[in-house]
């Protein structure tokens, strides 16, 4: 079994750069009108780890035939998708929420409509990246690896949407642990796992047995993604997460600490990271950099 070295997020670290530049250039490529357009660059370029774009480019370098242009269009669209959920999340009708990314909330900073037409306007600009030509000098687009990724990313935000009002209907409701899975699994485990199929999609077919293996690591890391959240709005700070600590127990959400205890969380949260290092182990060495990124994710303190 692949064994957990102390941190070494080098491979996050890389992509941050990498994907910080390339979100300036797809945004640079819109033309947005005022205020509209401060409120979508406040939303996706203030901070953030960009943990599913760095996973974007982890499954993707998992073969060297892959289509990086591709990767590169998908890794800005699961963070334009991210960050329009955040945007909306962060709404008073929703979590009600002053602080993100140690910024004022988009809605503090632009006012509710702007954030809610951010938060839209972010949605439609990840498919139009997704389709469009940028980072490709190519002359030909592989139509098929960009249909799969469309398919792939459309049905996640699907499914994150379904998880926000499922997540909003629990508050202050006794749930069991199956219906909790289901809220977290959807409203944050199946992004990231979209981001990790979307990079997986330009590197091999759909009957490599890496797909699978991927999915698997893909579900269990953004399960495990999600009850680290819970677990820090309990164990950090506001400055250390740039978002308001102790929000879910004031207003009741249902969370895994909230059901299971504080420790007992944490212990379900490394048993899925460990599930899901154990389906890179099909890899070998070649999975290093999206080891050091599940790593990442229950060692991250915000
Ligand atoms: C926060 O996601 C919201 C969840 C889905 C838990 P991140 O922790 O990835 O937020 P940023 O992008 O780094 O701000
Ligand atoms: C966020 O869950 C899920 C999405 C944004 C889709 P949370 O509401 O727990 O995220 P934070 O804690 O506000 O970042
Ligand atoms: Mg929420
Ligand atoms: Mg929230
Ligand atoms: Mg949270």
């Amino acid at each position: 079994m692949t064994s957990i070295s102390p941190v070494n997020a080098n491979a996050l670290f890389a992509a941050q750069e990498r994907i910080q530049q390339d979100l300036k250039l797809a945004l640079d490529a819109f033309s947005l009108a005022e205020p509209l357009k401060s409120a979508v660059y406040h939303a996706v370029m203030l901070g953030g780890k960009r943990v599913r774009p760095a996973l974007c480019y982890a499954a993707a370098s998992l073969s060297e035939h892959s289509n990086f242009a591709a990767a590169r269009r998908a890794a800005v669209a699961v963070e334009f998708i991210h960050c329009y959920s955040l945007v909306h999340d962060d709404l008073p009708c929703m979590d009600n929420d002053l602080l993100r990314r140690g910024q004022p909330t988009c809605h503090v900073a632009f006012g509710e409509d702007t954030a809610l037409l951010a938060g839209d306007i972010l949605q439609s600009m990840a498919f139009e990246v997704l389709t469009s030509r940028l980072f490709d000098q190519q002359a030909s687009v592989d139509s098929t690896v960009v249909l799969k990724q469309v398919q792939i990313l459309a049905t996640a935000s699907s499914k994150m949407v379904s998880g926000q009002v499922m997540d909003l209907q629990a508050e202050g409701k006794a749930i069991d642990q199956d219906q909790l899975e289901t809220i977290h699994r959807n409203k944050t485990g199946a992004l990231i796992q979209a981001a990790i199929m979307m990079g997986a999609v330009t590197a091999f077919s759909g009957t490599d047995q890496a797909i699978p293996q991927l999915r698997q690591f893909g579900q269990n890391i953004g399960l495990a993604f999600q009850v680290h959240d819970d677990v820090l709005d309990i164990i950090s700070t506001t400055e250390t997460l740039g978002k308001t600590a102790g929000k879910d127990e004031q207003v009741e959400k249902s969370t895994y600490p909230a059901l299971m205890g504080l420790e007992q969380a944490q212990q379900y949260a490394q048993s899925l990271q460990q599930q899901a290092l154990a389906a890179l182990d099909y890899f070998g060495e070649s999975a290093k950099d999206l080891l050091e990124i599940a790593q990442f994710v229950l060692s991250r303190k915000n």
